[in-house]
């Protein structure tokens, strides 16, 4: 399937990532079914998509006329069934092997042959997930980045089986959302994560052997390497639990000692400090 041939896009999983790739795809244009378990997460979701599009009227991304014709392609459903049209399913449901599997297996017998699964996946590999349907050569990454409607990266990332048309596809759609896709094979952590990950954990042991406080780290980051924001500033933004199980994936994955957690790390997240979601992680928050 060519990207012109795509009009209609399932996105499972009305979510912090769910919600915001409902919404750049329909103010692209694009019909989006919008799936999720229950009706209440569903209200949640287009709930952030309309405070987010007020914003974007704010800052005059889109006009005032724009929100209910936005609003309107997205259609909110709880039965599975109801994707069936899609030609394109994005799967954005908790970082969970079984959980995905299961959501993923579902989509696959729900969607026509011919249409392409994609997963918002952090961490889980693409070729695993993808060798669990029944179409892996139509199986790709489409990591998308938190907040969706403003960062301009799409990871696509291709599985061991992912066809050459597949991933044009996919590269191609990113580009209509108005997005920058970047290429990158199926590897533990693809490339964002990698990198990102033991950067974090790496100004965790500076704060954990006493060589500088969170805020001395952050600066040297942001004011030295010209960082927007400083690594532990990231990190909870991110949410402490997620970089540790992110850690864990690179460290299983890789078998290499280089990807363990900082034992502060699993301090904070034993003692509840997540980040900002819990109102403490590296800083206090109100
Ligand atoms: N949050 C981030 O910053 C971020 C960034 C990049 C990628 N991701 C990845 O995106 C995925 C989703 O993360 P999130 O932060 O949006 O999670 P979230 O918990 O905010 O949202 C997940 C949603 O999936 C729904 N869900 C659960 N089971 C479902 C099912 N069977 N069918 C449909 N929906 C179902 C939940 O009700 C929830 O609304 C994860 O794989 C995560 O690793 C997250």
């Amino acid at each position: 399937m060519s990207s012109e041939e795509i009009k209609i896009v399932a996105v499972l999983g009305a979510g912090t990532m769910g919600n915001g790739i409902a919404h750049v795809f329909a103010r692209s244009g694009y019909d989006v079914i919008l799936r999720d378990v229950e009706r209440r997460f569903l209200d949640r979701g287009l709930d952030t998509i309309s405070k987010n599009l007020d914003r974007e009227i704010k800052k005059e991304k889109i006009a005032a006329a724009d929100k209910p014709v936005i609003l309107a392609r997205i259609q909110p459903v709880t039965d599975i069934s109801s994707i069936a049209a899609a030609d394109i399913a994005i799967e954005a449901v908790p970082e969970q092997l079984d959980l995905k599997v299961r959501v993923l297996r579902e989509a696959d017998a729900a969607v026509k042959p011919g249409a392409i699964l994609a997963s918002n996946t952090s961490s889980i590999s693409i070729t695993q997930l993808a060798a669990q349907t029944s179409r892996p050569d139509k199986f790709i990454g489409m990591h998308f980045m938190n907040p969706v409607p403003m960062m301009v990266l799409v990871e696509v990332i291709r599985g061991l089986a992912t066809s050459d048309e597949s991933f044009h596809t996919t590269m191609s759609l990113c580009e209509k959302l108005g997005k920058t896709p970047v290429a990158v094979n199926d590897a533990p952590g693809f490339v964002s994560n990698r990198v990102l990950m033991p950067l974090i954990n790496e100004a965790t042991f500076c704060v954990m052997e006493g060589v500088a406080t969170p805020e001395a780290v952050d600066a040297v980051m942001k004011l030295g390497m010209n960082h927007p924001m400083g690594p532990l500033q990231l990190a909870d933004f991110i949410g402490l639990d997620v970089c540790v199980d992110i850690l864990e994936v690179l460290y299983k994955g890789f078998g290499d000692s280089k990807y363990r957690a900082c034992p502060l790390l699993r301090k904070y997240v034993a003692a509840g400090w997540l980040g900002r979601k819990s109102g403490r992680g590296f800083y206090v928050y109100s």
